[in-house]
């Protein structure tokens, strides 16, 4: 009977503690923040237009690779890296597969306001310098729709893991445990260059999944400022799929084994009743002998 008393109170603290001090812990480190919104509401995109993909193909050729390389079509990067990150603080982002990582709006926002779509007008306040990609808000509606025809037309179908990643991400950041000791996962810009342009260098994200968790990265992708409020980093506009592949790649490089710990939980829970069974008749046995 003594015993099923001390199971009361440590299970009435224990619950107290998890339902009622720990969710009020949890609402002052991490204020709620809205959920993610992947259809970009706010942004001045489409507007419902479609676009011509020839069209678009003209436009794109004129416009936009005297900076950015798209390789899916032939478009060489007319600088090496290291020439492109002195020139503009990053590594410009090859547009093979931005038809299929961007959501269109985003994507049609950004081309007419890359500053504004991105969230990082603040930058750009007080006569600081401008956002290295023109805004091409001079052009019609209609051009920019054929634009975003023609980077869709061109993406791939499919792209794994780590090319979403890559094209997304690898231009700010490294995650130096991606290929273990290739170093393939360093971030295309170097350090001193991005730290001029973003006042700070972007972190390694080997860990990210483990040190922030999933639910955190989906908020501040999707939107940065929710959460860091001021940051430098842009707003991304990734579709909900390409999120959840950037996620996917992150936990493949910082948390291999969730698949298998979390297969574990069952049998472990298992093992704990079995071992209490035992626990409780080896005590029974014992008092038997001393009484
Ligand atoms: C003067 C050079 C320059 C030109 C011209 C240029 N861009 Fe960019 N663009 C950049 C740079 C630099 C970045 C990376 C900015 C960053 O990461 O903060 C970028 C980023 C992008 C991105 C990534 C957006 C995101 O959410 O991460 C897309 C898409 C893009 N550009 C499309 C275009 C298109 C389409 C054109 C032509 C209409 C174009 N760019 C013309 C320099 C340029
Ligand atoms: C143009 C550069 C740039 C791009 C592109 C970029 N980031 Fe960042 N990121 C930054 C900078 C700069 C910081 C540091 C922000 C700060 O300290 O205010 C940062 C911070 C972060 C953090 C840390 C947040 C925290 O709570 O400390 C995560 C996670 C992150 N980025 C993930 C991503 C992912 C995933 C992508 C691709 C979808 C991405 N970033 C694309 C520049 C970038």
């Amino acid at each position: 009977m003594r015993e099923i008393k001390i199971l009361a109170v440590v299970v009435f603290f224990t619950g107290l503690l998890y339902w009622g001090v720990e969710p009020f812990a949890h609402t002052k480190l991490h204020p709620h923040v809205p959920a993610p919104e992947y259809t970009f509401k706010d942004v001045d995109g489409l507007n419902g237009l479609t676009g011509d993909a020839t069209k678009g193909a003209e436009t794109v050729a004129a416009n936009c690779t005297a900076c950015h390389s798209i390789t899916a079509v032939g478009f060489p990067a007319i600088m090496d890296d290291a020439s492109n990150a002195a020139a503009y603080g990053v590594v410009p982002p090859d547009l093979s597969s931005a038809g299929k990582l961007y959501n269109a709006d985003y994507l049609a926002a950004f081309i007419k306001d890359p500053a504004k779509a991105s969230k990082t007008s603040h930058k750009y306040e007080d006569g600081h310098a401008s956002h290295p990609m023109p805004a091409y808000n001079w052009m019609q509606p209609q051009e920019i729709a054929d634009i975003v025809a023609y980077l869709q037309s061109i993406a791939p179908k499919e792209m794994t893991n780590k090319e979403v990643y890559s094209d997304a991400c690898q231009r700010c950041h490294s995650i130096k445990y991606g290929d273990f000791y290739g170093g393939s996962m360093a971030a295309k810009t170097p350090d001193e260059n991005i730290k001029s342009y973003m006042g700070v260098v972007p972190p390694d994200l080997s860990q990210m999944i483990r040190s922030r968790g999933e639910h955190y990265l989906h908020e501040f992708i999707n939107d940065p400022q929710k959460h860091l409020a001021g940051t430098a980093m842009p707003r991304v506009g990734l579709t909900q799929e390409s999120e959840e592949q950037v996620i996917g790649y992150l936990t493949e490089a910082g948390d291999s084994k969730k698949a298998e710990r979390e297969a574990l939980g069952g049998p472990f829970l298992g093992y704990l009743v079995i071992f209490a069974i035992f626990a409780w008749l080896w005590k029974i046995k014992i008092w038997r002998e001393v009484h």
